[in-house]
Order: C-alpha cells, then sequence, then structure tokens
C-alpha cells in the first residue's frame, strides 16, 4: 500500500492580515512577503504545506483560538496582554514604532508633539495600546494604514503612528509623507500559537533555529529590508 502523504495533517492553516508591508501585502491577489516566505521556508523544512488566509488584524488571534487557523505570524509583536492568551515562537524580528507626517509638517518631532493632535492609529494594533495608554492626543481608529494614509495627505489627521518598517515602506510609495524617528521602546515580532499547542511551537522553533544556521533567514532580511 502506498500512503499519500497529502492529507489533512500535512496542512498547517496560518492566519495573516496583508496590509502590512513588507511582512505581508497584497501583490494583485497574491499574500506576499517577508512573513510569508519565512513561514513558507518553515514549511519546506517540516515538509508541511502551507495555507496562508487573510483576514483582519484584530479577528487574528479569535481564528486561532476558535481553531480556523494553527497558528499566526502577520508582524505581530510579543506583548504580555496577548500572552496571556496564545504562545509566542522565539523571536524573529525587532521593530519600534515611529510617526508618519506630512511632508512640511515642521513642528512633529516627537510623541511628546502628538499632544492634543488628531492621530491616527490602526485597530488593535500595538500603535494603537501604545497612544490609548498616552491619553493626550485625539486618536482616530482606522481599520487598515491605507486609509489612515488618505486622512493624513486630505489633513483630517496629523501624524500616523506605526511600526518602523511598514511606515519606511509606505512613505516609498506615497509622495508627500515622511517618517519622524522615535525613541519608542523596541517590540519583538513572533508567531503565536494556541497555548494548549505547544509541539506545533517547538517544531517551529526548531525549524526558525534551522533558517538562521543555513543561512536563509539572512537572505530574506536582504531580500525584504536592505
Ligand atoms: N506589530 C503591531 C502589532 O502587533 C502591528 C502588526 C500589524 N500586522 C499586520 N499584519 N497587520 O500590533
Amino acid at each position: 500500500i502506498f500512503l499519500v502523504s497529502c492529507n489533512e495533517n500535512n496542512i498547517i492553516y496560518v492566519g495573516t492580515n496583508a496590509e502590512f508591508p513588507p511582512f505581508e501585502y497584497f501583490d494583485k491577489d497574491k499574500i506576499v512577503g517577508f512573513d510569508i516566505d519565512l513561514i513558507n521556508e518553515v514549511g519546506n523544512i517540516l515538509n508541511k504545506e502551507i495555507k496562508v488566509i487573510h483576514m483582519d488584524f484584530d479577528g487574528l488571534l479569535p481564528a486561532l483560538q476558535s481553531k480556523k487557523v494553527d497558528m499566526v505570524i502577520a508582524g505581530m509583536t510579543e506583548t504580555e496582554e496577548r500572552k496571556e492568551n496564545v504562545n509566542f515562537s522565539n523571536s524573529y524580528y525587532e521593530a519600534k514604532q515611529v510617526i508618519i507626517i506630512n511632508e512640511d509638517n515642521n513642528y512633529i518631532k516627537s510623541f511628546e508633539d502628538l499632544e492634543n493632535k488628531n492621530v491616527g492609529v490602526v485597530l488593535g494594533f500595538t500603535g494603537d495600546a501604545l497612544m490609548t495608554e498616552k491619553d493626550n492626543s485625539i486618536l482616530k481608529r482606522f481599520s487598515n494604514v491605507y486609509s489612515a494614509v488618505l486622512d493624513l495627505k486630505n489633513g483630517k489627521i496629523e501624524a500616523i503612528v506605526l511600526d518602523s518598517e511598514p511606515a519606511k515602506n509606505i512613505i516609498k510609495n506615497n509622495e508627500g509623507i515622511k517618517v519622524v524617528n522615535t525613541d519608542s521602546l523596541k517590540e519583538s515580532y513572533a508567531i503565536a500559537f494556541r497555548k494548549d499547542d505547544e509541539n506545533l511551537m517547538l517544531e517551529i522553533n526548531n525549524a526558525l533555529k534551522k533558517l538562521g544556521e543555513n543561512g536563509k533567514y539572512k537572505e530574506l532580511i536582504d531580500k525584504y529590508f536592505n
């Protein structure tokens, strides 16, 4: 008897929110990006097929908990609050929060300058949590960063708080806006798993370690960030 290898157990369902370039974004109708390449390399090592499913960012962890997906890779920051509900893999990227403003804006130079200003964040992102905690700006929550950028250009908001690499990527593809660097704390991106799924997490950690050793991780970093 020949066993056909392609059974359900050979597929790993991965949730993401493909509105976060260069980590994950749509190229026409295809989801691409650093996270997608990384998780496919992991799949190669584990000899599993990876199926990536796009959804709203704030739906990702609920989808994980209800077993619609087996894990989440979404440039997701490992936070204490999220760790109460899910496990995180070893971290694969370090980021921080920066501020995006219009090119002709010369008065916003740091987080302090956002006081009493109309500031855009994306619902459920760590930038949302950070600014909600500061509680001294007028926050507008967007469902994705692209609509925040439209409002910034139209002057409806004065700034957007977003992760550093997506911010760089977005100003590269939009005229008239720039990034203000900040001294915000470092955040670590990691893959999220259900708490009761420790074996999968260990397998993935091993695969990530191998990608570090065989040079693949470095290759992807060079491809997307240099
Ligand atoms: N790092 C931020 C967070 O964890 C933003 C992640 C957004 N990722 C995405 N794929 N939309 O909240």
